[in-house]
């Protein structure tokens, strides 16, 4: 949006000097103010390009203030995540240890990755929804963890 901005004030100063011809004076300052102009038009397309991402640590943020102790110190259903590394690392491309067939994270497919189903009480085998005994997540944190997921559940 903030191109357009910028670009009609250059059709303007076109159309400007189009009509002006001959009016010498006006030439030097318009060719002075279309580079500088140019130049921020290009830098905010490149920031408006840039997508808002999930990282890694967004939901982590998540797991550490509702999965607990039963996955840091206890280790449950051989899950252990008592920190952002050992958790991307139990977790991406991990096999389940409960569940034959399941893969805890599946890089860009949420819908089959059994933490994802898990969190929605879906996992249908021995495993409950997580956390377990507990509040389900909200449909915003499990959201998270799909929006992660889907980009390519990268370490960022
Ligand atoms: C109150 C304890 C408790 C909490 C809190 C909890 N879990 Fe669990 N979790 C378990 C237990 C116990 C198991 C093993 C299955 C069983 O016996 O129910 C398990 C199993 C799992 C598994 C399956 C692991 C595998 O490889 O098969 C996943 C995935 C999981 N939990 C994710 C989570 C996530 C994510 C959270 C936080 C949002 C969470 N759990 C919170 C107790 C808990």
């Amino acid at each position: 949006m903030k191109v357009l901005v910028f670009v009609l004030p250059l059709i303007s100063i076109s159309c400007s000097s189009a009509t002006a011809v001959g009016t010498d004076a006006a030439m030097p300052d318009e060719a002075g103010v279309t580079p500088d102009t140019g130049t921020e038009a290009t830098e905010d397309a490149g920031a408006d390009a840039t997508q808002p991402t999930v990282n890694f640590a967004d939901v982590y943020a998540i797991i550490s203030s509702k999965c607990g102790a039963c996955h840091t110190t206890n280790g449950n259903g051989g899950l252990r995540m008592n920190t952002e590394d050992s958790a991307y690392t139990a977790l991406v491309g991990v096999a389940s240890a409960e569940c034959d067939g399941e893969t805890r994270v599946i890089k860009g497919d949420a819908a089959n990755s059994m933490v994802v189903k898990t969190l929605k009480g879906t996992a249908g085998c021995s495993v409950p929804r997580m956390p377990k005994s507990r509040t389900a997540l909200s449909a915003a944190e499990i959201a998270t963890f799909e929006s992660w997921i889907n980009a390519g559940a990268e370490r960022r």
